[in-house]
């Protein structure tokens, strides 16, 4: 079939008639009345009027007149006025980076003269006279009478006037299409009404001229404030749900600052309004509107839809006006961040509304991230742009904002307003471990990777990796261990779940048949407070207070860890049977400059607010294995002490360097058997460890004759190779950390780090392994750095493991008829008492030993708050709203 198209001769491009093209152009930029209006307000604030006049006609169609007492038009300038691209307010470019009035294009009243009839009337101060000049189609124009189109010299005051007629004359589809004049002349008086909210100040009037309207639609005066304002336009009942809010962040990277007013709880419109001004622009801003929105949603059961008036004030170069033709959209720089703070402005007025008579939080996490915000504000009042913000803008980055952190704060108590308790439970404020866990990156006491295997080395699969790695050189693994950047650029290794205890409960069981005698066993439970359930004296909070402080004397505590006691006779024990000596020596000023260099890099990261809280709280009660309630002022917090332990622990291995109590294992384990107890685990051994242990510096080594490498390249040569390499070290070990090994390899003590505090020894197989395979030996630093940080893992809390009757078969040619304990389900065990005996010893570890030692000068990272180890689950004042009307 023939193709017509094809036959068709091109049309020749033409350049287009120049009323065309000004029309075209004008129609962009004048749609309607409204927009017509709009403009020629903004030219009215611009001349500084303080008082404006509009009037209207068949909804501004027929007639738009504004008249201003504003500083008037030159006499000379009256020919340029509506010539497209003339305009008194920019001559470059870059001054629209600075731009501070509304005009600047030079458009807006040239647009109007090519579809309407314009005439302007203006006077300076400095004129004898005002005068009148009509335009069409951007020139002056006669207005068909036969004089010439001179501007007229005639009376009038100071100020312009400037009259709109006919408008779309010449344009009649959409003269037709906009035939309802009432529904335009309201879309006028949503102008009027929202500029003359946002200057008040300036007294505007709007009024229609009709046969039967009587007076102004809208009637300001200069001394109206901005809530009578909007009481008069938008009514009473709107205006009696307002709630203030403003925050000046002009110091910030952010630039910016805001106010405005938003409606309480109660109130609903039947959709949302937002009056938006972003530099005194009126604009839209779909982002910052649907923010707000579920900000209501998510806060107010009825979600009821908001009136807010919002003015932001941003640095002009941050904001580039020049991006709509009729300029009701601007771009502007950190919009996420910018839109978090006002959610979070406008959030924190809510909550304290008096109004807000059904006031709920649903989204728990919203306070909890709050919380956290607060600190990112102080990183906005200095340099960092990048925020985390709260849940209930999950679509956006975070950030924080003091202003959301319930700091205690006196309310009135006309302020109480109820709340519904049923959308709280404390379980909601459990975060998912998944979710909630820390990343790893910056703590300096986590320096171990997420491995696959029980004890948290790598699987075969990343084996390649780290082997590439260490091809490049031979200490690139050690160096990885404190930024993870190289080993977590695997996915698989991101995913992979940290070492978990619970899987090495048969450590413990072997560890019982490891140590001197084969048929003793290791009595790990928190031996040294049975009487559970008393409170701590005062005695004990100066005594820890001490450890955690420096002092010209330390005590030294010796604890005895009895291993040869068969674990089922623990519920038995009395805890005189454990050995606890003290004695005092002088404290050991320590000068090395590693170990000062690193308590300065703790003190550095410490996190003011979380570091106060621990300081100063109030133990509340245990949630969990690893969650307590703390008390700080007028809130409650739940903190996870299981992270919050490994960081304190990591902060006492510098502190308390050279300075620990020790914590005795009789009779002394051997190494090797502890160590190859640990080796057992290892599921996907696969002569890596062998190459770490090599990392170490043991074949470095000039102390002792190196093992041949053939015979390291086996769990035992390994084993073997580690316990050479500690006892190698052990001078060094015992005078800095109380951890004392003799020379045939028995493991004499541990460092007590806290005092009555004993670990979790099911980890120490684990510790040796780590310490001998992991931990650089070479350079003195990362050694102490490394050292502490396995110390604080080691030394973090862990829950007892139950005890159940398991037989192992052991390495070897002994076969060991064991105990072994689980983390698991009591129903398991039979063993109910001795397991809440166990239990207990934890709880009060934790409560008595651990939560008053976060009182006594421990430093907070912030990345424990990074990694929500604390969550704000309620402030007082919060709960009286509850209970008022109880
Ligand atoms: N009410 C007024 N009082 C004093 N001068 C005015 C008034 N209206 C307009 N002008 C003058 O006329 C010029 C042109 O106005 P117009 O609105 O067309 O352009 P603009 O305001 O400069 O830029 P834009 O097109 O972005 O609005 C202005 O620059 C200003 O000098
Ligand atoms: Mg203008």
């Amino acid at each position: 079939m023939e193709n017509i198209a094809s036959k068709q001769k091109p049309k020749h491009i033409k350049k287009l008639d120049n009323s065309v093209i000004n029309r075209i152009a004008a129609g962009e930029i004048i749609h309607r009345p409204s927009n017509a209006l709009k403009e020629l307000l903004e030219n009215s604030l611009d001349a500084n009027a303080s008082q404006i006049q509009v009037l209207a006609k068949d909804g501004g169609m027929k007639l738009l007149q504004i008249i201003d007492n504003g500083h008037g038009i030159n006499r000379e300038d009256l020919p340029l006025l509506c010539e497209r691209f003339t305009t008194s307010k920019i001559q470059a470019y870059e001054d629209l980076e600075k731009i501070s009035t509304y005009g600047f294009r030079g458009e807006a009243l040239a647009s109007i003269s090519h579809v309407a009839h314009l005439s302007v009337i203006t006077k300076t101060s400095d004129s004898s006279c005002a005068y009148k000049a009509k335009y069409i189609d951007g020139a002056l124009s006669a207005g068909g009478s036969s004089e010439d189109s001179e501007p007229k010299p005639c009376a009038g005051n100071d100020g312009t006037q400037i009259i709109v007629e006919n408008l779309f004359y010449n344009i009649p589809y959409r003269k037709q299409a906009l035939k309802k004049t009432n529904e335009e002349y309201s879309r006028i008086l949503d102008v009027v009404g929202k500029y003359a909210i946002h200057n008040a100040g300036v007294a505007m009037s709007c009024r229609k001229i009709g046969p039967k309207t009587i007076g102004n639609d809208v009637q300001t005066s200069k001394e109206s404030s901005k809530p009578e304002i909007i009481r008069q336009i938008y009514g009473r009942s709107i205006a009696d749900s307002l709630e203030k809010f403003e925050k000046d962040l002009s110091e910030s990277v952010l630039a910016t600052r805001f106010d405005g007013y938003a409606s309480n709880g109660i109130f609903s419109c039947k959709k949302t309004t937002l009056l938006l001004f972003i530099n005194n622009r009126l604009v839209e801003n779909s982002s910052i509107r649907s923010s707000v929105e579920q900000l209501y949603s998510s806060t107010f059961p009825k979600s009821p839809k908001p009136f807010v008036y919002l003015s932001i004030s941003i640095r002009p170069e941050y904001v580039d006006v020049n991006v709509h033709p009729t300029k009701k959209e601007v771009h502007f720089l950190n919009q996420d961040q910018i839109i978090i703070e006002v959610v979070n402005a406008i959030q924190q007025v809510l909550m304290h509304s008096n109004n807000s008579q059904v006031l709920t939080v649903q989204n728990p996490g919203r306070t909890v991230l709050s919380f956290i915000d607060s600190d990112i504000t102080t990183d906005i009042n200095k340099e960092s742009p990048k925020k985390e913000f709260s849940s209930l803008s999950k679509s956006m980055d975070s950030k924080k904002n003091d202003a959301i952190y319930y700091s205690p704060r006196k309310v009135h108590e006309s302020k109480l307003v109820r709340m519904d308790s049923k959308n709280f439970s404390l379980k909601s404020f459990i975060f998912d471990a998944g979710s909630g866990k820390p990343s790893q990156n910056g703590d300096p006491y986590r320096k171990r990777e997420t491995f696959g295997s029980p004890l948290g080395f790598r699987s075969t699969n990343q084996k390649k990796f780290v082997e590439d790695n260490n091809s490049n050189s031979t200490n690139s693994f050690d160096t990885d261990k404190d930024s993870l950047s190289p080993v977590t650029t695997s996915k698989k290794m991101i995913e992979s779940p940290t070492p978990s205890h619970s899987n090495l409960s048969s450590f413990y069981t072997k560890l019982m048949g490891s140590t001197a005698n084969d048929n003793a066993s290791i009595d790990m439970v928190n031996t040294l407070n049975s009487d559970s359930g008393d409170f701590i004296s005062s005695d004990d909070y100066r005594k820890i207070s001490n450890m955690l402080t420096k002092s010209n004397t330390t005590t030294e505590t010796v604890s005895v860890v009895d291993s040869a006691t068969d674990p089922t006779s623990l519920k038995n024990k009395k805890s005189e049977e454990f050995e606890v000596s003290e004695k005092k020596r002088p404290r050991v000023e320590v000068k090395l400059s590693s170990i000062l260099e690193l308590r300065n890099e703790w003190a550095e990261i410490a996190h003011n607010q979380f570091t106060k809280i621990l300081h100063d709280h109030i133990f509340v009660g245990i949630v969990d294995t690893t969650r307590a309630l703390v008390q700080h002022g007028t809130s409650l917090y739940m903190v996870d002490f299981e992270q919050v332990s490994e960081a304190l622990f990591y902060q006492l291995a510098l502190t308390e360097f050279c300075n620990f109590g020790r914590i005795e294992l009789n009779p002394s384990p051997k190494l090797y058997d502890l160590v190859l107890l640990a080796l057992g685990k290892e599921i996907e051994y696969d002569g890596l460890i062998r190459s770490k242990v090599k990392d170490t510096g043991y074949f470095q080594n000039e102390d002792f004759d190196p093992i041949p490498e053939e015979i390291v390249s086996s769990p035992d040569g390994v084993a073997l190779a580690i316990v050479e390499l500690i006892v190698s070290r052990r001078e060094m070990l015992l005078e800095y950390y109380n951890f004392s090994v003799t020379e045939d390899g028995l493991l004499e003590s541990i460092p007590m780090m806290l005092r009555e505090y004993v670990p979790n020894m099911t980890k120490l197989p684990l510790f040796l392994l780590r310490i001998g395979s992991e931990v650089n030996w070479e350079d003195e630093k990362i050694f102490f750095k490394e050292f502490s940080s396995e110390l604080a893992y080691f030394y973090a809390t862990e829950p007892p493991t139950e005890i159940q009757d398991e037989t192992l078969a052991e390495n070897g040619d002994n076969t060991i008829s064991l105990k072994m304990r689980i983390r698991s389900q009591p129903e398991n065990t039979g063993l109910e008492s001795s397991e809440s005996d166990a239990m207990k010893q934890f709880y009060h570890a934790v409560e008595y030993r651990l939560f008053p030692a976060l009182k006594a000068g421990f430093n907070a990272p912030a990345s424990l708050v990074a990694s929500n180890s604390v969550h704000l689950i309620a402030n007082l004042p919060d709960l009286y709203k509850i209970f008022e009307r109880c």
